[in-house]
């Protein structure tokens, strides 16, 4: 939803992510607001056909008319992988149609056959922040029981048709991020609910049922493929040695790992009734589901990692992290931040992967980790992102530290390899890619594709498995 745009083209519907407005005029530090806090009366203002927004996800860097050219590149820079999500409103539009979209299918066959050509294996999120907005307003989203049916119609659409073709799956992206921006998550409007806590909960319990439903359905369509869950990890550190910090701690990171320790273990973890009673949360089940989340858990686990925050007890006299920090948190006096606020942390990322391994002993895939930088086009089409080749160097070294602590992982791709609209500020000034296209903020340029320094840099960490990175 951040790359593909021409969602007006082949029947293509409107996704929760295609609300989303760019304007200028906003404060810039109102900027994220949007993203963590819908309204009802932009999700409105968005179906108005005469609206004059621009909404910059509607229309990405145009991937959909350019993919063969964006692909030659991930081809040239010796991508193994190209990891990217399905339009679910490409194939089932409002998402309760009964038969899948043709033309929406097509594209994605002519999207893999292009992969294939290069020997490039795809990772394919099936809900990337992308459920129809038709399910979010006419049904209510995830809290309603219903759209598991209409998820897993989609997923196994997809899983039929392009068994050849993919192999790693990612049912639900970030899937714990719902507790930050639950319109995106799970369709729900937070003016809506009284009791958001109940909503956001009972929306995640029907994706953990929906999850394994799908991988239920992903096995029996194509017994060797893989697919795992995805979490955006914020790795959190005690502000102080205060006990009470290093409780705060442990409570917050649970916040995220619940959701893998649900997808992972197959069960709800011990410390849910004592989290879901303080919330006042109380779960609809049906007595099929508990069986159903035990038998399918996820074959691997999928991560983002782009920075760490600390945590304090008594938050009242200390400096508060910056930036679209999900879980917001403290600042920590040792690291850097991004010109966004992100508080920069590599060896964050050898601790988040020991973690994550040591509780689960399933091998890992890194599936997103960059910076989102302004970057400059000087004369000749030369752009000198050090800054960025320094932030990915410095992961990658500590990705390989982990692996000499003994940790599991499989694979890593970084965010995202072309610029594209900035998920929490649709922006498209805040880049990430090795290729930058030349587009700004309310969509105006050529969209022409230019090498960036770093994707000389990124070629040659290919080549050399990660061993050359100066
Ligand atoms: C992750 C999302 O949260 O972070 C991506 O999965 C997103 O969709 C990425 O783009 C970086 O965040 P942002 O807001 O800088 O685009």
């Amino acid at each position: 939803m951040q790359v593909e745009g021409a969602s007006d083209v082949g029947g293509k519907g409107l996704s929760v992510s295609d609300v989303y407005i760019f304007d200028e005029s906003m404060p810039k530090e109102n900027w994220t607001d949007q993203w963590h806090m819908m309204t009802h009366r932009q999700v409105e203002e968005a179906q108005d056909p005469s609206s004059d927004k621009y909404y910059p996800k509607r229309h990405g860097v145009d991937f959909y008319h350019h993919y063969k050219e964006d692909i030659a590149l991930f081809a040239e820079m010796g991508f193994k992988v190209y990891r990217m999500s399905i339009a679910w409103t490409r194939i089932f539009p409002n998402g309760d149609e009964l038969e899948p979209n043709e033309a929406g299918l097509a594209f994605y066959d002519r999207v893999f056959d292009e992969l294939e050509k290069y020997g490039i294996e795809p990772l394919v999120s099936l809900s990337h922040y992308e459920m129809p907005l038709y399910l979010a307003t006419e049904y209510g989203g995830w809290v309603n029981r219903k759209v598991i049916d209409f998820y897993v119609r989609f997923a196994t659409t997809v899983f039929n048709r392009y068994k050849g073709k993919v192999k790693y799956w990612i049912p639900f992206n970030e899937i714990n991020c719902v507790k930050h921006h639950p319109f995106v998550s799970i369709g729900v409007v937070e003016e809506n609910h009284p009791h958001i806590e109940q909503a956001k909960f009972q929306g995640a319990h029907h994706q953990f049922v929906a999850s394994a439903l799908a991988t239920k359905a992903c096995k029996e369509i194509n017994p060797v493929a893989k697919v795992g869950c995805m979490i955006s990890y914020q790795l959190l550190v005690p502000y102080s040695c205060d006990p009470d910090d290093i409780q705060k701690t442990i409570e917050k990171q649970r916040e995220s790992l619940f959701f893998t320790d649900v997808l992972a273990r197959g069960y709800y973890p011990a410390y849910t009734a004592r989290m879901f009673a303080e919330k006042s949360v109380k779960l609809e089940t049906e007595p099929e589901d508990e069986q159903m989340i035990k038998e399918f858990p996820v074959d691997f686990i999928s991560f983002s990692y782009y920075m760490s925050s600390a945590v304090s007890a008594h938050p009242e006299n200390l400096e508060g992290a910056v930036g679209n920090l999900i879980t917001g948190g403290i600042k920590n006096p040792y690291l850097p931040t991004s010109d966004w606020g992100w508080q920069i942390d590599p060896k964050g990322l050898r601790t988040a992967l020991n973690q994550l391994y040591d509780r689960y002993q399933k091998p890992l895939f890194i599936a997103e980790n960059g910076l989102g930088a302004a970057d400059v086009v000087e004369e000749g089409d030369v752009i000198i992102d050090d800054y960025r080749i320094s932030y990915l160097r410095d992961h990658i070294k500590q990705i390989k530290e982990a692996i000499i602590d003994g940790v599991d992982v499989f694979g890593y791709t970084s965010w995202g390899c072309i610029d594209m609209i900035s998920a929490s500020t649709s922006q498209m000034s805040k880049r990430y890619g090795y290729i930058y296209v030349d587009q700004d903020d309310l969509g105006r340029g050529t969209k022409r594709r230019i090498k960036k320094k770093s994707f000389e840099w990124y070629k040659n960490v290919i080549a050399s498995n990660g061993e050359q990175l100066d």
